[in-house]
């Protein structure tokens, strides 16, 4: 999603703008623009990749030792030129459209009263030229500048309402970038011995620039300067906020022998997973210790003894990584157990129960619409909050009390695969604590669940083995238009999984189903040209199952169908089965979606789509 980079030295910042913008990238975005003091406003735009903004920049010899960058994922207004950031204010006053002011803005986030204040700006003569929200931030600073622009933004931000992190300049203090964040996350980097300063929507944009980071929080505006900055609060009083040295991954991992970085994280999943157990001797509430902002608190122990309930919030494919703990929630640790999308949660009227333990699940940490139900769950009293998370500097891990933070590495392609595994690694870890915390676990089944866990990476490279099988089913699936993905019980999530990844990535419309629900709609769907992708494990279930494969059958529809070591379903006409070499009990969700991904991967390779950075879709969702 968008990207910001802003930076103030006494040499040209242009090289690390761009770079820190190529960073980014893998986040998505669809137009990127660059904006640098030289004796006056300069800036390049692109509706093409970063690499163009850069050979834009070289041409025109952009330089400058101030200056913001953006990549902008579109909201308002179409992918194009005259939408991308940064934006200009124009006005007031005559040729205020075709004549730039003084003031440079990048934004992430979206303005919710823009259409207010656009009127109220447009009547004192400023002129919009593009279809953002974004350009009343500009125009809006512009207005209220009068010499100094921290005091424009500080008093700009107060009549914001939405969501922003921005980072904003102005020619005539051209020493100076202002930068301001609510409910869009914005980091400051400290660089060489303190004399520069920079700006970034994620840290990992100014890695190998600085690793001394400091992580403003809501409501913050900071004021950077060569060799000073300066932070107030949401009531501008002045903070101190504490530098971190934080190694950044630079984005720019290296693809090895893989194509894409969505096959390399799909292989990456045995060592992903062992980091995210290594260490785990036993289950102790330890596992779960405050993080974050809070301090020492009510540690997990007593949580988990305290709680009665489990409420869980996530989106996309962390909300079926809930779902499928769910399962193991109420049929290991006996909790009941509640999951729900992110961005419905935060607006439905519920019934909050103070004694529910409410558990975050992110990739990224910074999903807004899971920030903003983990904060409507807290304002509804629940106080109990535990995130699984993968970025351990997240807003997510500092706005929980506990925390499990998931070990997979950073994840490029937009596709969640690795995260989702390493995710269900720390679940089950969750499963377990709660259970042992309610004497719901005895010594010998922690025994053989750690056992269980410790043989996952092993197992898990057994799975990745049968890649050139799944080959062979992608080249049937190249040339399809649907597909129906069917699971039972703990495997259902998966089949979801299965299909979220097979849209997201090849476009292909996919459905997924609870298999016993296919009579009661979705079966009038079936013909020979729809194949039915089905997750067939050797569980309770799998005769239920395998009625419900004859019924496809019956149709004329093609069966695919991933079976385990003790599932018995051989090849015949119309099934393909791919075998996993073990069954593995409840921990198969782990395994049963590794070939479900690998499907996607070598459909959209046969198909010519952009796997890490597909259509319309960005990694980080930071807007609602
Ligand atoms: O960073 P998060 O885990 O909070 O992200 C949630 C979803 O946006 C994410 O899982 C999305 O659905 C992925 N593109 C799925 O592959």
């Amino acid at each position: 999603m968008c990207g910001i980079v802003g930076a103030v030295s006494s040499r040209n910042i242009v090289p690390i703008l761009v770079q820190g913008l190529q960073r980014l990238e893998y986040r998505g975005y669809d137009s990127c623009g660059v904006a640098v003091y030289a004796n006056g406003l300069k800036r390049a735009r692109s509706t093409e990749r970063v690499a163009e903004l850069l050979s834009q920049v070289d041409k025109e010899h952009l330089e400058g030792s101030t200056g913001i960058a953006h990549t902008r994922w579109a909201t308002h207004g179409a992918p194009a030129v005259r939408n991308a950031h940064p934006h200009f204010s124009h006005g007031p006053g005559k040729d205020a459209a075709s004549k730039p002011g003084r003031v440079a803005l990048v934004h992430n986030g979206i303005i919710e009263n823009y259409e207010e204040l656009r009127t109220r700006l447009q009547a004192r003569g400023y002129v919009f030229v593009s279809q953002t929200d974004t350009e009343v931030i500009c125009h809006l600073v512009d207005s209220l500048y009068e010499g100094d622009l921290f005091e424009a933004v500080k008093n700009a931000v107060v009549q914001l309402q939405g969501a922003y992190a921005i980072a904003v300049f102005c020619k005539d203090e051209p020493h100076r970038v202002i930068g301001a964040r609510a409910g869009s996350p914005l980091i400051l980097g400290v660089g060489r011995d303190g004399a520069e300063h920079f700006l970034a929507s994620d840290a990992m944009a100014l890695a190998g620039v600085t690793d001394q980071i400091v992580y403003l929080e809501e409501g913050d505006v900071v004021d950077m300067q060569l060799g000073r900055y300066w932070i107030v609060d949401k009531a501008h009083k002045p903070v101190q906020r504490a530098v971190k040295t934080v190694q950044a991954h630079s984005g720019a991992a290296e693809l090895g022998p893989y194509r894409h970085y969505m096959q390399k994280e799909i292989f990456e999943q045995p060592r992903a997973v062992a980091d995210t157990l290594e260490g785990v001797q036993g289950i102790v509430p330890e596992l779960f210790e405050a993080s974050g902002k809070h301090g020492p608190g009510a540690g997990a122990y007593q949580v988990f003894k305290e709680i009665d309930s489990v409420l869980i919030l996530a989106c996309g494919t962390s909300y079926y990584s809930g779902c499928t703990a769910k399962y193991w929630l109420e049929s290991i640790a006996k909790i009941p157990t509640q999951v729900e999308i992110a961005s419905e949660y935060r607006y439905r009227d519920s019934v909050p129960n103070p004694r529910s333990l409410v558990v975050t699940i992110s990739q990224s940490g910074e999903t807004a619409d899971t920030l903003a139900a983990l904060r409507h769950a807290q304002a509804q009293g629940m106080q109990h909050t535990l995130t699984v998370c993968n970025v351990a500097t997240s807003a997510m891990v500092r706005e929980c009390k506990l925390a499990y933070i998931t070990r997979a590495g950073v994840e490029i392609g937009v596709a969640s695969t690795k995260a989702f595994t390493t995710q269900l690694a720390g679940l089950f870890l969750l499963t377990l604590a709660l259970a042992q915390a309610k004497g719901r676990l005895t010594q010998s089944e922690e025994a053989a669940h750690l056992k269980a866990m410790r043989h996952l990476p092993a197992a898990l490279s057994a799975v990745l083995a049968l890649e050139p099988q799944v080959i062979s089913w992608a080249e049937d699936f190249a040339g399809k238009h649907n597909a129906l993905f069917l699971g039972r019980g703990l495997h259902y999530p998966i089949a979801q999984e299965g299909a979220l990844k097979l849209k997201e990535i090849t476009y292909i419309h996919a459905e997924a189903y609870a298999a016993g629900e296919l009579k009661h709609g979705p079966l009038a769907l079936v013909t020979s040209e729809m194949p039915v992708v089905t997750v067939a494990p050797n569980d309770a279930l799998l005769e239920k199952l395998k009625s419900n494969m004859q019924e496809v059958r019956a149709r004329g529809g093609v069966l695919y169908v991933l079976a385990d070591a003790d599932s018995h379903i051989e090849s015949s006409e119309g099934i393909h089965v791919i075998r996993l070499p073990e069954h593995y009990g409840p921990l198969s969700p782990l395994l049963h979606v590794v070939p479900l991904q690998l499907l996607a991967y070598h459909t959209a390779c046969a198909r010519g789509t952009d796997v890490d950075k597909p259509r319309n879709l960005a990694k980080s969702v930071t807007v609602e």
